[in-house]
């Protein structure tokens, strides 16, 4: 997989922040950052080669929108979809939460495109809409496939808050180390994001798989998921700061769902780290033989 370069994913992530500042403060459902934030997304991707499409769904009064961007190619019956919510909300700019997982999502789908790479099973990338009310648009995504299309996905990695200031370093608990586990081929999926942070030495732990971001509608359905974290309010203990650094009885991210969820809102070395392993995944989970 190609070393995803942090720098272009901190560029989406300042065009995110601009988007905010000029329309209130915010990217919240409803509200013009939201859909500036989707029109920028697409624009990347479309110029990229993406087939790209919006879908629209109707929340409290407002118009949601999920954007939906398929690489064209590859075993549309193995469908590998990876996916993250680009709404924050209304307190802020939602830099971390989830700025961070979509740009490194949206540079993945790029280095796709730049590499030409022809992975055997078919790629679809969603950004979700209004996820901070209640996983809306990746439930109205999941509902309205129908079923046949539905069973074509075969695997779903979410990313949501990649780069907190205070970063611990987690994987979804698919495989049931630590709770119940997931869908069947989940622990396949935990397995290969762990693997990335073992290559650069940098220590895993598990976090609930209790469907707290947009991976919940797809494992209701028996879809195969997983994906990664770096905390949200939760406190870093200080056996967690011994191994990963940052400041012990600090929380993860300090700034989460505030107005100071900012580009000074990011760790680095976190965005980096987590920017490769998403890609190692697609490169590991996709297959790298011809279509
Ligand atoms: N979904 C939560 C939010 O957007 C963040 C979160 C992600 C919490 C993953 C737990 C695990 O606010
Ligand atoms: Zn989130
Ligand atoms: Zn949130
Ligand atoms: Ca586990
Ligand atoms: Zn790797």
């Amino acid at each position: 997989a190609p070393d995803i370069p942090v720098a272009n994913v901190k560029a989406h992530l300042s065009q995110l922040q601009s988007i905010a500042s000029g329309n209130g403060g915010n990217r919240a459902h409803g509200r013009p950052g939201y859909r500036a934030s989707v029109d920028f997304v697409k624009s990347k991707l479309d110029a990229a080669g993406y087939q790209t499409s919006i879908q629209s769904f109707t929340y409290l009064g407002a118009t949601g929108y999920n954007l939906i961007a398929d690489w064209p190619g590859g075993d549309v019956n193995n469908t590998l979809m990876v996916g993250a919510h680009l709404d924050s909300v209304s307190a802020g700019p939602g830099i971390n939460d989830n700025g961070s997982g979509s740009a490194a999502n949206l540079e993945v789908a790029l280095a796709v495109a730049r590499e030409g790479h022809k992975p055997n099973r078919h790629l679809r990338f969603g950004w979700w809409g209004a996820e901070e009310l209640g996983l809306i648009g990746s439930t109205h995504y999941v509902n309205n496939l129908p079923a046949a299309e539905r069973s074509k996905i075969k695997g779903y990695l979410n990313f949501d808050m990649v780069g907190s200031p205070n970063p611990g370093y987690f994987a979804y608990d698919g495989d049931g180390t630590s709770g119940s586990g997931g869908p069947a081929g989940s622990a396949e999926i935990e397995k290969v994001l762990r693997d990335h942070f073992a290559s650069i030495n940098v220590p895993v732990e598990d976090t609930a798989f209790d469907g707290r971001s947009d991976y919940g509608p797809f494992i209701r359905y028996g879809i195969a998921a997983g994906g990664l974290f770096t905390g949200a309010e939760g406190r870093k203990t200080t056996a967690q700061a011994q191994k990963w650094g940052g400041q012990a009885g600090v929380a993860y991210d300090r700034c989460y769902h505030a107005s100071c969820d900012t580009t000074s809102n990011i760790n680095d070395p976190a965005l980096d780290r987590n920017a490769d392993a998403i890609a190692h995944a697609v490169w590991t989970l996709g297959g790298s033989g011809a279509r």
